[in-house]
């Protein structure tokens, strides 16, 4: 293992429960029945294809202006609410996993379809640990693409068999997967299905697991 690449949302902070309570005010002033579990699908996916998934859940055509108004509006509350981020919103463990990390040596990227997530990583004060954070505008195919975790590992030199990828969306995992690297879920088994690594909570990454996850992979 040379490499950790990272999603954001939902497995470096819980800006996962935000997204969907901007998105469910949205649904809700359209008069769209969007719940928890529909929720799971807009994970990982990129803000105008989330506003399609939603939108879907209705009858009623939009053109595309109106489309980027109502992802605008999305976005506005959702840049609201992560003006409070602080580092006490890392999730367990990861504050300690990325200075394991660090400190053997091992490479740290960030891919995230967010174009929030270098704001977010730095409320967080984590920035620092991230040796490259993809960048979003230049990808041209979302999760479950492979695209997004292989130019992580492009830009930071490594082979994707090096690399561990860390998500918690569907999408994510099988972006990590096609990509050719180890995949690890944080979540339910129900949810994390195709992982081949699965925790039920951060805390529960250590170097150690990892590596030794990695190294014994099928
Ligand atoms: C991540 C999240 C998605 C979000 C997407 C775009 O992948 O998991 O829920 O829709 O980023 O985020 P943005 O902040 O650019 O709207
Ligand atoms: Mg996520």
């Amino acid at each position: 293992m040379k490499a950790v690449i990272f999603d954001l949302d939902g497995v470096i902070t819980d800006t996962a429960e935000y997204h969907y309570l901007a998105w469910k005010s949205l649904a809700d002033e359209l008069g769209l029945p969007f719940d928890k579990e529909y929720n799971e699908k807009l994970k990982g996916v990129s803000r105008m294809e989330s506003l399609e998934l939603i939108l879907a859940l209705g009858n009623a055509q939009y053109t595309d202006e109106q489309k980027y108004q109502l992802a605008d509006q999305k976005n506005e509350l959702y840049k609201e609410m992560i003006k409070k981020v602080t580092p006490a919103d890392l999730l367990p463990g990861i504050e300690s996993l990325l200075k394991e990390l660090k400190e053997a040596g091992i490479l740290i990227a960030l891919a995230s379809a967010s174009k929030n997530a270098p704001f977010i990583l730095d409320r967080l004060e984590v920035t620092p640990y991230f040796d490259h954070v993809v960048d979003v505008t230049q990808i041209k195919n979302g999760k479950p693409d492979p695209e997004i975790f292989l130019t992580g590992a492009a830009k930071l030199g490594v082979l994707p068999s090096d690399c561990v990828g860390v998500e918690d969306a569907e999408a994510g995992i099988e972006s990590i997967r096609s990509a050719g690297m180890y995949a690890v879920g944080v979540g339910t088994p129900a949810q994390m299905q195709k992982a081949d690594l699965i925790v039920a909570s951060t805390s529960e990454l250590t170097l150690d697991l990892l590596k030794s996850s990695h190294a014994n992979r099928a």
